[in-house]
């Protein structure tokens, strides 16, 4: 049973009777915009006051067959289609990619039409330069699906801690590599057939290598650095280390003392200017980054005025990243029908000021497989020692005895360039069979 809607007058109200959307791309997050707004169409009037339809769909090929109860009518493979037809007031992008997506974009705005991207690659690279189209155009560009699936992180950033100063964001921001990591943890999968089943299930991206080797988390990283750092963040700022080197054995170790690996990405920020980097780092089991699953993102913000908060939910997925989509296009519609659209500041705040090596600290374990000979141990911690960094545990671990000893060495608060220092050195000592694993701590007190 609903109850009638009731909406302010129409005097501060473009005079719209309904709102008009050109969906770019009817891949796994199209068909799910397409279907929210289909099944959730009587609470999407309600809201908003009128009705949102999709009148016309990009796609490659209009002759596919398509599971859908969206008209075939719709179809088209033109872009002029959509951006000349003047009763579509949004576009929406979900073609992905890089090129076609940013071109089809920055089209749209020219026309005059709102855009709602989920397109991380085109913000990451290319989001301050549309964002000012947008502004130039008066229009609106949102791009709340591009970070996060179906979590409201930009929204959360833009508005909710608009009034605080964050000076760290930590979090699970890759479904895919969070979705292998638990499954060689937790059912001893293998990578490749964890890597297959994180494809099957639309997680992984067109090249999973994005995924596997970072990138799409860096992007990620990009974009929510920037809002919540109010400065320019570059790919090249970002320190980037894939999954690829992480052995079975690391996870199960991380285990016994203590810890939990994931793929994770930070965001720092202090007087000395920011930090941010995606790599797989071992978090103490006891935080709650730690028990994120599965698809499953969460990012970790700390704010000077909030403290900590936390944001989790579906990380990648048709369905929670079509809700953020749509989210967008609820928050597009209500700009339009007030005529504020376009009028959103985006400027940063802040010159862009990056950290060197030296400026980035934290804890760090190192697995070495050496000869198990006399005055081995003395001569790698003398290394430790020469670099000035200062140990906290050093194990002997019985796992590799054929191929020689296993140690175990997690240091005290080093720089990056004392951690990158005593990698060289112990790659060049000739009693060091293997430098086998190493990762950075993180999301410890202190
Ligand atoms: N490939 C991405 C992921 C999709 O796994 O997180 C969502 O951005």
């Amino acid at each position: 049973m609903y109850l009638p809607s009731v909406h302010k007058s129409e005097g501060c109200r473009q005079l719209k009777n309904e709102i008009n959307i050109g969906l770019l791309g009817f891949g796994v997050v199209g068909s799910g915009v397409a279907k929210i707004l289909q099944d959730h169409q009587e609470d999407l009037h309600h809201k908003l006051g009128v009705p949102v339809q999709i009148k016309k769909v990009l796609v490659k090929s209009i002759h596919k067959d398509r599971e859908t109860t969206i008209s075939s009518n719709l179809f088209t493979d033109k872009l002029e289609d959509l951006l000349t037809d003047i009763t579509i007031d949004l576009i929406v992008e979900v073609i992905g990619g890089v090129h076609e997506a940013k071109e089809a974009i920055e089209r749209s705005l020219q026309a005059g039409k709102g855009v709602v991207t989920a397109n991380k690659d085109v913000m990451a690279e290319y989001g301050p330069e549309l964002l000012k189209l947008a502004d130039e155009n008066k229009c609106d560009l949102f791009y709340e699906a591009s970070v996060g699936g179906g979590i409201p992180l930009i929204r959360t950033l833009e508005d909710g801690l608009a009034s605080d100063r964050v000076s760290a964001l930590i979090g699970i921001v890759n479904g895919t590599t969070n979705f292998i990591l638990t499954k060689m943890k937790h059912e001893k999968m293998s990578y490749e057939d964890a890597l297959t089943e994180a494809t099957d299930l639309g997680f992984a991206e067109a090249d999973p290598s994005a995924d596997v080797d970072g990138i799409d988390a860096a992007r990620k990283m990009v974009i929510l650095a920037s809002l919540a750092f109010s400065t320019e963040v570059l790919m090249e700022d970002v320190f980037v280390r894939g999954m690829r080197d992480i052995q079975t054995g690391d996870l199960e170790l991380a285990e016994q003392f203590g810890y939990t690996v994931k793929m994770a990405g930070s965001a720092k920020k202090d007087e000395r200017g920011i930090e941010v980097a995606v790599e797989p780092v071992f978090f103490p089991n006891s935080h709650p980054l730690a028990s994120v699953n599965n698809e499953f993102n969460a990012v970790y913000i700390y704010g000077d005025a909030v403290g900590e908060t936390m944001f989790y939910g579906p990380g990648a997925g048709s369905l929670p990243t079509a809700t953020s989509v749509t989210g967008d296009i609820v928050a597009a519609c209500r700009n339009l029908l007030l005529g504020v659209n376009g009028q959103r500041l985006h400027a940063p705040q802040y010159v862009r000021k990056v950290k060197n090596e030296s400026e980035k600290h934290a804890r760090y374990f190192h697995r070495i497989v050496v000869k198990d000979e006399v005055g081995v141990l003395t001569k790698l911690t003398s290394i430790y020692s020469r670099c000035d960094a200062s140990l906290a545990t050093v194990i002997q671990h019985p796992a590799n005895k054929e191929s020689g000893a296993d140690l175990i060495f997690i240091t005290h608060k080093i720089s990056r360039q004392q951690h990158l220092d005593i990698m060289d050195k112990l790659n060049e000592t000739s009693e060091v069979v293997d430098v086998l694993s190493h990762y950075r701590i993180e999301g410890e007190n202190g």
